[in-house]
């Protein structure tokens, strides 16, 4: 047999390409898709159940829900020589009382999971997540690299991660569960070896940041991963890329984990999932989440909370409206006590929340941001629009004055329809709203407020119409 040219390059090129061929597809199936440096983990997509929830929770609890005074930070403030902190130990407490000694006073005797799914329902919430360890270092797991650091082996006696990580899987699994994790601790004394080593060593890291990593993740199976503090480190010290690389190609959790953009100073607002930067009012390049406190002066449980430091629902539904017409979730926190119950006003506000939802919530989940965010003359006013339908939302947190409502940004045509969301028929059926072209934007007449199911704020579900043009 007399081989070609054709034949023998086919041989030369052939073989080095189909082992170039099977190369590929071997590391892309067995060694995954991600290696472990943000220019590779920055190219997976985020997963999609992220974007269309729109709305999670945050719950901080841990030891610093036992003084319950001041802020999360409880420890970092005391020890740090704030006199808030200083004054309230050395008037409650005896002089040798120590940060450790709390754990004992740690009970969580009314911790009832179920109970707190019920309230999560309740508020609409798509995800909450779960301080397992704040910077206190305190494990909410019986993790075996905490030494005795943690609620099982110190306190409540439980495992409350996997309490409230099974009670979600079994009552609620339409609601994503995550994880808090702080990398710093503030009086690790590994920790502080390898600062005082300038990082030069990591051993903090590698005996206990990655190891419990890794073992919550398959322990519980958590979807999102919320890390921080993290600015005094480089994310090369935190080995971040090589935990994130694992968790994207082999964790249990592959295929829907998201993680924030706390990893090591520099990743901030640069990389991960989503971001946690935004600038209020305006649409951002980057999927980004937004946190606000139903405390605002703290995340954690604190009893000196006065009625006026809690969000009222009128703000918590502005903020609402602002962050998703801007494309953004909005992370609502709870610090619960640390009896193991979500404090009654909080509570409260969650349900007041859902109850919003319940009417409104087309105009929020799995909504995109429209051409305006918010209205171009009329205060108040926050647009979003359906992914597929023709429909676009305008959320309006203000009764408008007679009843007539001016938007400036939208423009109707022959073919305009407008609903309000929670003003239908007795048989269900949405009522029509009369409105009224102008030079540039429409007038809209709304019915008698105590005709309308919402309370709070409204939704305007508008079809056949398009941005105004002579702005
Ligand atoms: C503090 O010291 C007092 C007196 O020495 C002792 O009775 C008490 O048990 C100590 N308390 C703690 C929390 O160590
Ligand atoms: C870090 O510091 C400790 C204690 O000072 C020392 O034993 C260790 O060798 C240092 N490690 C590195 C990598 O410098
Ligand atoms: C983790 O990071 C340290 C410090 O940057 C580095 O020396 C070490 O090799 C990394 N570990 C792994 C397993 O890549
Ligand atoms: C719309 O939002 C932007 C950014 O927050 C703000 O500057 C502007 O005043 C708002 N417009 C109205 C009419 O409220």
């Amino acid at each position: 047999m007399v081989l070609s040219k054709a034949n023998i390059l086919a041989l030369v090129l052939g073989y080095p390409l189909f082992t170039v061929f099977w190369t590929v597809v071997f590391w892309t199936r067995i060694a995954g898709r991600y290696q472990p440096t943000w220019e590779s983990l920055d190219t997976r997509p985020l997963p999609d159940w992220y974007d269309n929830a729109k709305v999670g929770l945050l719950i901080h609890w841990g030891l610093f829900s036992v003084p319950s005074f001041g802020s999360e930070r409880f420890w970092q403030e005391w020890k740090g020589g704030n006199h808030k902190f200083v004054h309230f130990m050395m008037k409650n407490y005896p002089p040798n009382f120590t940060y450790q000694d709390f754990a004992s006073q740690f009970k969580a005797e009314f911790f009832d999971p179920k109970e707190w799914t019920e309230v999560f329902e309740a508020s609409g919430a798509r995800y909450i997540i779960l301080t397992s360890k704040h910077q206190e270092g305190y494990g909410m797991w019986p993790s075996p690299y905490s030494w005795n650091w943690n609620c099982k082996d110190v306190g409540p006696n439980k495992d409350l991660v996997g309490e409230l990580a099974s009670a979600v899987k079994s009552y609620t699994p339409q609601i994503r569960f995550g994880v808090y994790y702080s990398l710093p601790e503030w009086f690790n004394p590994l920790y502080e070896l390898d600062r005082k080593n300038h990082s030069k060593s990591n051993t903090y890291v590698s005996t206990k940041v990655l190891p419990e990593l890794y073992s919550i993740v398959r322990r519980y199976q958590p979807e999102i991963i919320v890390s921080e503090d993290d600015e005094r480190e480089p994310d090369s010290y935190w080995n971040s890329t090589l935990f994130l690389s694992w968790l994207f190609n082999e964790s249990p959790v592959r295929r829907t984990v998201v993680v924030n953009d706390r990893w090591g100073s520099g990743t901030f607002c640069r990389h991960g999932s989503y971001f946690t930067c935004y600038s209020a009012g305006t649409l951002p390049p980057h999927k980004f989440e937004r946190r606000i406190s139903l405390d605002r002066h703290s995340l954690g449980y604190r009893r000196e909370a006065r009625l006026g430091d809690y969000l009222s629902i009128y703000e918590l539904i502005a903020s609402i409206a602002e962050t998703v017409s801007c494309g953004g979730n909005i992370l609502i926190n709870i610090g619960p006590s640390p009896d193991g119950r979500i404090p009654p006003i909080m509570e409260e506000r969650l349900r007041q929340v859902g109850a919003w939802l319940d009417v409104n919530g087309e105009a929020i989940y799995a909504s995109i941001p429209w051409t305006h965010q918010n209205d171009t003359i009329t205060r108040g006013i926050w647009y979003t629009k359906d992914k597929d339908l023709d429909r676009t939302y305008a959320i309006v947190l203000n009764w408008p004055e007679d009843c007539l409502l001016f938007l400036g940004a939208v423009e109707p045509s022959k073919e305009t329809k407008i609903f309000l969301l929670g003003y239908e028929t007795p048989d269900a059926k949405f009522i029509r709203l009369k409105f009224e072209a102008r030079l540039t934007g429409i007038t809209i007449a709304f019915p008698d407020m105590s005709e309308v199911r919402s309370k709070w704020a409204w939704v305007l579900v508008m079809s056949g119409i398009g941005p105004a043009l002579l702005l």
